[in-house]
C-alpha cells in the first residue's frame, strides 16, 4: 500500500519519478505526488485520483521549473489516514517548506506526536500520519538532514519506508525503512529508491534491499549505508535477473491477462530446478534450500497466510495430510496472530506470501518463531522481509506480478506447496516411490496442460459474455475443490465487484441454498473423483431452484454432461493436483467479467497488491 520512488542523477527527475510510479500503481492509486529540487528550490506537485491526473498537471507546465531538477521523490497513495485529496497526497513538507517526505506505512504514535509538535509551533495541514515526520525533521534539523533523520526515527513507532529530500542539502536523498519494503537501485551516475524492483529495472538491476531501520544516503555517484545510530557500514548489492519486459504488458490489454498466460512458464520455472534425476528416476531436490531429513520429525504443519496465499494454504492442508499424514492446519494470518496459538518446536510453520511483506503474515511468522517453530517461507519476492527472517525459503519463480489480483503467484505457490508436501512424504515414507514418480510426472505435465486450457479461453469468454451481469455467483466444491472455490469467488469479487461466495458443497443445504434463485450462477468444481455423485446431487439441487450452472471437471469425465448448463474441461491430473489447473478457467472468467463490466481488472477499487499495514 502506497508506492514510493526517488531519483538522484543527471536526468530530469520528474519524468523518471512518474515512470517509476506507474510501475508501482498497483500499490495504491487514489492520489499521487512528486517533490523535485529545482532551481527555485523545493517544488511539489500533487493530484487526487489516478497518476494520469498528476501527469496531466505536470505536462501542462512544460516550461516549468518542475522539470529542471534532477533530484526528487514521488508517491502513489492508498489512503489510510485521511480521504484521498490533493492535500492528503504525499509528499508532505515541514513548516519551512524545505523538507519533503514520502512515506509508505503507518506511524502509530502520530496523534501523540502531532499534539507535541503543535505545541512546538508546527502547523498541520493534512489529516495524514505522515505529516508528523516532516515536522519532526524540521524540529531536529540543525544543518544536517541525515542527523535530523536519525533523531526523528527515535520518536517514530509503527512502520515506514521513507524518501526524504531537503532544499538546503540538495545533492542527496535519505531513505530508510522499518517493516515496509524499500529497495535502493545503484545506477551509473544516478541512484534510485523504490518500494519494489519493477520501478527500478529501466535504470539498473543492481539493488540493495534495505534492512529494518537501515538508512541509505543516495548521492549521484555513490550510496552510503548507516545504522540508525549513524554508524556507516558497507553493503553487497543483489543482481536482478528479470528481464525489464517482464514488468511490461507485452501486447496484452491488461497485466492480469498477461499474467494468467504466463502461468505455464512460471510453473515450469518454479518446478524445473527442483527436480533431479537419481539412478534413472526423478526425485525432488530441495536440499539446496536446506529442506533435509531433519524436517521429517514434524508433528504438525501450520500454514499461515492472507488472501489468495491463504487459499494456497488451504490446498496445502489437504496436500500435506494426503502425502505426509501429518496433521496440518491452514490459518488466516490476521486471525492466527490474535488467537493465542499453541506452538510446538516440532511444528513446521509454512508461511506463504507473494510479496513477503504482508503485515499480518509477518506478525504470524514472528510469533511462531518465538514459539520455537521452524519456519519455511514460500514467496515471490527475493530479499523480502519474509525471505530474510524465515529459516528456509522456497522462491516461486513467477516473475513480477503487477495486477492486484493474484494469478501466477498463486499457481506457483501451489507448485511449491506440492513439492514440499511430496518431499516430506518421501522423507517420512508415507508415499511410495511409485506414487512419488507418478506425481512428479504429473507436476511436469501441468505447464503444458495449463497451456491447453488457455488455448480454449474463448469458451470462457463466451460464457462470461452471457453471465457477467449475474447478481450472485456461488462456487462450490469438496476438499481441494472447495479451496479452489474460495479462490475463484475471491477473484471474481475482487475485480468484477460481483457478489460471489464459496461454499463447501455439503454445506449448501445448511443455509446457502436459501439464496439460490434465477439470478444466481453456481459453478461447481468437480475434480474429486470419489465425490462426483455428491456433486451431481448438489448441482441438481441448485438447478431445481432455477440457478444457471457450470461445472469444471476433467476432459474424460462425462458424468455432468446432462446435469449442468455448461461444462468446462481441464486435462486429467491426479485429484490432489487439480487446483493448479481448475483455477485457470475461474481466473479467466473473473477477468472477462471485469472487462465486460467496463472495469480495470488490474486496479480494482479499494484494493492494494501489497498490504503492509494491518
Ligand atoms: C492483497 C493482495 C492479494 C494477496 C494478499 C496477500 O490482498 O491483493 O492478491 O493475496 O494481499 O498478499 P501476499 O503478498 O502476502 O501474498
Amino acid at each position: 500500500m502506497c508506492g514510493i520512488v526517488g531519483y538522484i542523477g543527471n536526468e530530469e527527475a520528474a519524468p523518471v519519478l512518474i515512470k517509476g510510479l506507474k510501475r508501482l500503481e498497483y500499490r495504491g492509486y487514489d492520489s499521487a505526488g512528486i517533490a523535485v529540487l529545482g532551481k527555485p528550490g523545493l517544488l511539489i506537485r500533487k493530484s487526487k485520483g489516478a497518476l494520469q491526473n498528476l501527469e496531466a498537471k505536470i505536462a501542462g507546465e512544460l516550461a516549468g521549473d518542475i522539470l529542471d531538477g534532477s533530484v526528487g521523490i514521488g508517491h502513489t497513495r492508498w489512503a489510510t489516514h485521511g480521504e484521498p485529496s490533493d492535500i492528503n497526497s504525499h509528499p508532505h513538507t515541514d513548516v519551512s517548506g524545505k523538507i519533503a517526505v514520502v512515506h509508505n506505512g503507518i506511524i502509530e504514535n502520530h496523534a501523540k506526536l502531532k499534539a507535541w509538535l503543535t505545541e512546538h509551533g508546527a502547523n498541520f495541514r493534512s489529516e495524514t500520519d505522515t505529516e508528523v515526520i516532516a515536522h519532526l525533521l524540521n524540529f531536529y534539523y540543525k544543518g544536517d538532514i541525515l542527523q535530523a533523520v536519525i533523531e526523528a526515527l527515535k520518536r517514530l513507532t509503527g512502520s515506514y519506508a521513507l524518501g526524504i529530500i531537503c532544499e538546503n542539502d540538495p545533492d542527496r536523498i535519505i531513505a530508510v525503512r522499518k517493516e515496509s519494503p524499500l529497495v535502493v537501485g545503484a545506477g551509473a551516475g544516478e541512484n534510485l529508491i523504490a518500494s519494489d524492483v519493477p520501478a527500478l529495472l529501466e535504470y539498473t538491476r543492481d539493488v540493495y534491499y534495505l534492512e529494518d531501520r537501515e538508512i541509505a544516503v543516495l548521492y549521484r555517484d555513490r550510496i552510503a549505508f548507516y545504522n540508525d545510530e549513524g554508524d556507516e557500514h558497507q553493503r553487497e548489492s543483489s543482481h536482478i535477473d528479470w528481464d525489464a519486459g517482464a514488468a511490461e504488458k507485452g501486447g496484452y490489454e491488461h497485466f492480469m491477462i498477461k499474467e494468467i498466460h504466463e502461468q505455464p512458464k512460471a510453473l515450469r520455472d518454479t518446478l524445473r530446478a527442483r527436480i533431479k534425476i537419481d539412478n534413472n528416476s526423478k526425485t525432488i531436490n530441495l536440499e539446496e534450500i536446506g529442506f533435509d531429513a531433519s524436517w521429517a520429525k514434524a508433528e504438525r504443519v501450520v500454514i499461515a497466510a492472507c488472501g489468495t496465499a491463504y487459499h494456497a494454504g488451504v490446498i496445502g492442508k489437504y496436500a500435506f495430510e494426503k502425502f505426509t499424514r501429518v496433521h496440518t492446519e491452514a490459518a488466516i494470518a490476521s486471525e492466527y496472530r490474535y488467537s493465542n496459538p499453541i506452538f510446538n518446536p516440532k511444528d513446521i510453520f509454512l508461511i506463504i506470501s507473494q510479496s513477503g511483506e504482508t503485515a499480518d503474515t509477518l506478525a504470524a511468522m514472528r510469533m511462531a518463531k518465538k514459539g520455537g517453530a521452524r519456519i519455511i517461507a514460500i514467496t515471490n519476492a527475493v530479499g523480502s522481509t519474509l525471505a530474510r527472517e524465515a529459516d528456509l525459503v522456497m522462491y516461486t519463480w513467477a516473475g513480477p506480478e503487477i495486477a492486484v489480483a493474484s494469478t501466477k503467484a498463486f499457481t506457483t505457490q501451489l507448485m511449491c506447496v506440492y513439492l514440499i508436501a511430496l518431499q516430506l512424504g518421501r522423507l517420512r515414507n508415507t508415499i511410495s516411490d511409485a506414487e512419488l514418480a507418478a506425481h512428479i510426472a504429473a507436476l511436469e505435465s501441468l505447464p503444458e496442460q495449463a497451456e491447453r486450457i488457455l488455448s480454449e479461453k474463448e469458451n470462457i469468454q463466451r460464457f462470461a459474455s452471457l453471465q457477467f451481469n449475474k447478481s450472485k455467483v456461488f462456487y462450490m466444491g469438496r476438499l481441494f475443490d472447495y479451496a479452489v472455490s474460495m479462490e475463484s469467488a475471491l477473484k471474481l469479487k475482487e475485480i468484477s465487484y460481483t457478489h460471489s461466495e464459496a461454499f463447501a458443497a455439503g454445506e449448501l443445504k445448511h443455509g446457502p441454498i436459501a439464496l439460490v434463485d434465477d439470478t444466481t450462477l453456481v459453478t461447481a468444481l468437480c475434480t474429486q473423483s470419489a465425490l462426483f455423485d455428491k456433486m451431481d446431487s448438489n448441482i441438481k439441487e441448485v438447478k431445481a431452484r432455477f440457478a444457471a450452472t457450470a461445472v469444471i471437471t476433467y476432459d474424460d469425465v462425462d458424468y455432468f454432461n446432462n446435469t449442468a448448463d455448461q461444462v468446462f474441461r481441464i486435462p486429467r491430473t491426479p485429484d490432489s493436483l487439480s487446483p493448479i489447473l481448475a483455477i485457470i478457467p475461474c481466473q479467466l472468467y473473473a477477468y472477462y467479467c471485469s472487462v465486460l463490466r467496463g472495469l480495470d481488472p488490474d486496479k480494482p477499487r479499494n484494493l492494494a497488491k501489497s498490504v503492509t499495514v494491518e
